[in-house]
């Protein structure tokens, strides 16, 4: 009978430089494998045509190892779930032509996954059958990575709507060119969040955006850093060896208080209590202290993912896939990859 089915789904994720392979059991994570890209820390940022070349080589192998860590054969999948866009074309192709070459061999669905919707939906992912702790709809998401910082209201599994989000560089963009400009590492956000955490957030002040509703900017942050920085660097060569923690401290406390202040306006206005963050930049510690702040002062019920599933994974594709599948919402053999696509 098909209604006893159980029903397996591979997600692939390959939008960026991390190619990951996920496969869930009724909506249950049984395996979430991630190969990433080291090869882009020489160049102190993702070089597209390098990640495309490495998501071929690393396709295969990862798909292999979720299907063995599942403990499943192909001919068990019920559907592949991929992710779309928005990401790099390159890296993004891989995984759409494997997901669709896959798909037609096994005589299966292929379900196309919004990757901005993927990141809200980590908040679902179980890894067991007694994980319960999920928020209800509506919620508000504060979505933060390297490529977007947007405030969405999830109306539903497939209903979401953005209130706002950035006007120019995102969250995260802007921590890995500060980082940069600084002489730290390629990503520059958990370089950052180290630093930061023995430094002092009110030693320096950098310009903070005045933008109307609930959008975001962050590129004049970047420049007034870059400025004084290069001030404070003519009257000592040495000053970023020597206030480095104070610097990623201040840099950090105002990038959180810009976010955090455009979502206590969010929750203010929709009387929203239930605040979920997702993304790569939800793994910063200084984030992560602001909202279990906001938690205590304004009663919110907060939603914090597990730091393997706030960067690029196939788990968030997973289960995405599984609402769709359960909508019975798939997609064709010749639909295209999108560099550029929003939630609505
Ligand atoms: O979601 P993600 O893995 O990729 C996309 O951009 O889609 O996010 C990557 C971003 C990078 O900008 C990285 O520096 C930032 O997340 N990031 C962090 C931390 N870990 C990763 N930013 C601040 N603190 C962290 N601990």
């Amino acid at each position: 009978m098909e209604e006893n089915k159980d029903i397996y789904i591979l997600g692939i994720e390959s939008s960026c430089d991390d190619t990951s392979a996920a496969v869930l059991r009724n909506g249950v994570l049984l395996s979430n494998v991630t190969a990433s890209q080291a090869v882009h820390e020489a160049y102190g940022g993702v070089v597209p045509e390098l990640a495309s070349r490495a998501h071929q080589q690393n396709i295969v192998p990862v798909v292999d190892q979720a299907l063995k860590r599942a403990g499943i054969v192909k001919e068990q999948l019920s559907a592949v779930a991929f992710t779309r866009g928005p990401g790099l074309m390159g890296s993004l192709l891989v995984g759409v032509s494997f997901a669709k070459g896959f798909a037609r061999a096994l005589g299966i669905p292929m379900i196309d996954v919004n990757h901005l919707q993927g990141h809200v939906l980590a908040h679902f992912i179980k890894e067991n059958d007694e994980d319960k702790d999920q928020p209800q709809f509506p919620f508000l998401c504060l979505l933060v990575s390297g490529g977007n910082s947007q405030i969405i209201l999830v109306k539903a599994y497939n209903d979401m709507e953005v209130l706002g989000q950035t006007i120019d560089d995102a969250a995260g963009e802007a921590i890995d060119k500060c980082s940069k400009v600084m002489g730290l590492g390629y990503p520059g956000g958990p370089i950052i969040d180290k630093l930061a955490r023995q430094g002092n957030p009110q030693a320096y002040h950098f310009a903070r955006p005045q933008i109307e509703g609930y959008n975001y900017s962050f590129s004049g942050l970047k420049t007034s850093f870059l400025y004084s920085l290069r001030d404070w660097l003519k009257e000592d060569p040495d000053f970023i060896e020597h206030h480095k923690e104070d610097l990623a401290a201040s840099l950090e406390f105002t990038i959180v208080d810009i976010l955090m202040k455009k979502l206590r306006k969010a929750a203010k206005d929709t009387g929203i209590r239930q605040v979920a963050v997702a993304g790569g930049v939800s793994a910063n510690n200084g984030l992560r202290n602001a909202f279990q702040e906001h938690a205590r002062k304004y009663g919110w019920k907060i939603f914090i993912p597990k730091f393997g599933y706030t960067t690029d994974n196939a788990a968030m594709i997973g289960i995405t896939g599984y609402f769709k599948y359960l909508d019975k919402d798939f997609c064709d053999i010749d639909l295209p990859a999108y560099s550029r696509v929003t939630l609505k």
